[in-house]
């Protein structure tokens, strides 16, 4: 076991001396560079035990220039000062965490640490048992399961290669790339999700993931949201003038308020239902967290987006507010359409009219969380217990299931 105590005798010898300690601290740490640097050298000096490539590796190392190696980082090699920090062509050094400027950024990556889950944790013996009774559930359900495991198993994968491939590249900010790469690895925690919904269910793998490419009302939410991540996610694309800026913008509008925005939310309404119905318990477990972490996710995006409206006003132009406007109205559209496909007709206390009230809500929301006007006026929310499901603590979730807490570092043990 580590002891500490060690370390810290050595640490007070200087002040014992009769020295103030910030003194004590800075000449320290003087005398600790020169002497560190000096025995960092020695360590390079050619010896007789060492091997021939030994030898070659010590002296590639004499070429190595420091300089050279910071200009190939993005940004400058300065200090960062916050208010050099921008959400977009910004010039300050990216690997610096710290100062923040964007403290909620920090602070959602710190809530999707305390929010984690994987779900092998979730109980899937009863949903098999009722999955594989033919009297279990009725077609129409049967139909609801498998579309949306169909949409949602490469739904995932697709917001996953748009944040590592495209928009983590084009953030030019450190807090916002740490929330990025933790959003990242819930994506790839969701897919895992569906992976084992439809392996403990006994489904067929390929018509499930590639149902994207078969069935028009899950392929259309696929294609349209592709269509946003071509143009980024060419390696030579990059911001910098009003039409490429606007280009990212409009795959942040498409991704965080269309795809995780709205095309989302016709299908966890409809498993959460589901469980609320006591069928189909553990699917609707694993889709009650993957819903709890998308509405961070869906916060972040309009974060992002409303702040990158603020530092580039002239982006936000009736032009692209327009166009915004139209890219939310026409997602509504296709998950619309969605509804009815996987709802011909009413099942589990919903309908499909039901659920176009429902999205009108949803959009009429994204619409205003990014100031523009709501284009469906006098629209209710017939779902009230979806938001209440979202707002719910993971160990409170309402099936009462035993959930692992996960340490966090300062619970960690050296034992
Ligand atoms: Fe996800
Ligand atoms: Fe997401």
């Amino acid at each position: 076991m580590l002891s500490w105590d060690e370390f810290e005798n050595d640490d007070g010898e200087e002040a014992a001396k009769g020295v103030t300690a910030t003194q004590a601290a800075a000449a320290g740490i003087d005398k600790l560079d020169s002497a560190g640097g000096a025995a960092a050298l020695e360590a390079r000096a050619v010896t007789s035990t060492d091997s021939a490539a030994v030898i070659r590796a010590k002296a590639a190392l004499d070429k190595l220039d420091i300089a050279e190696g910071l200009a190939e980082l993005e940004g400058s090699a300065a200090r960062v000062a916050v208010d050099e920090k921008r959400m977009i062509n910004c010039r300050a050094d990216l690997n610096q965490l710290v100062p923040f400027k964007y403290d909620w950024a920090w602070q959602k990556y710190l809530d999707g640490c305390a929010n984690h889950w994987m779900p092998q944790e979730v109980n899937m013996t009863a949903d098999i048992a009722l999955w594989k009774d033919q009297d279990g559930l009725t077609d129409d359900e049967r139909r609801i399961v498998m579309r949306n495991l169909g949409f949602f198993s490469t739904a995932d994968s697709l917001v996953a290669n748009n944040l590592a491939l495209a928009v983590y590249r084009l953030i030019t900010n450190p807090e916002c790339r740490q929330y990025i790469l933790r959003q990242a690895f819930e994506e790839a925690i969701h897919t895992h999700a569906y992976q084992y919904c439809i392996e403990s269910l006994g489904m067929d793998e390929g018509e499930i993931f590639n149902m994207y490419h078969e069935i028009p009302s899950v392929a259309k939410k696929a294609a349209w949201g592709l269509s946003y991540t071509r143009a980024i996610s060419d390696p030579e694309f990059n911001t910098g003038t009003v039409e490429t800026d606007k280009e990212l913008l409009r795959n942040l509008i498409a991704y965080y308020c269309v795809l995780e925005g709205i095309f989302f939310y016709c299908g966890f309404t409809q498993i959460l239902s589901m469980g609320r119905r006591n069928k189909m318990t553990g699917v609707a477990e694993q889709f009650q967290y993957i819903l709890r972490d998308e509405s961070m996710h869906l916060n972040f995006g309009i974060d992002v987006i409303n702040q990158i409206k603020i530092e580039n006003p002239h982006l936000w132009d009736a032009e692209m507010k327009e166009e915004a406007s139209q890219m939310i109205l026409q997602g509504t559209q296709l998950e619309i359409e969605y509804a009815r496909d996987t709802m011909p007709r009413g099942v589990l206390g919903m309908n499909a009219a039901m659920m176009e009230d429902y999205l009108k809500f949803i959009a009429n929301r994204r619409l205003s969380q990014i100031g523009l006007k709501e284009e469906y006026p006098g629209t209710t929310n017939p779902f009230p217990w979806m938001s209440e499901i979202m707002d719910l603590k993971k160990e409170k979730n309402f099936f009462e299931t035993r959930v692992i807490e996960y340490q966090t570092g300062g619970a960690l043990s050296w034992d």
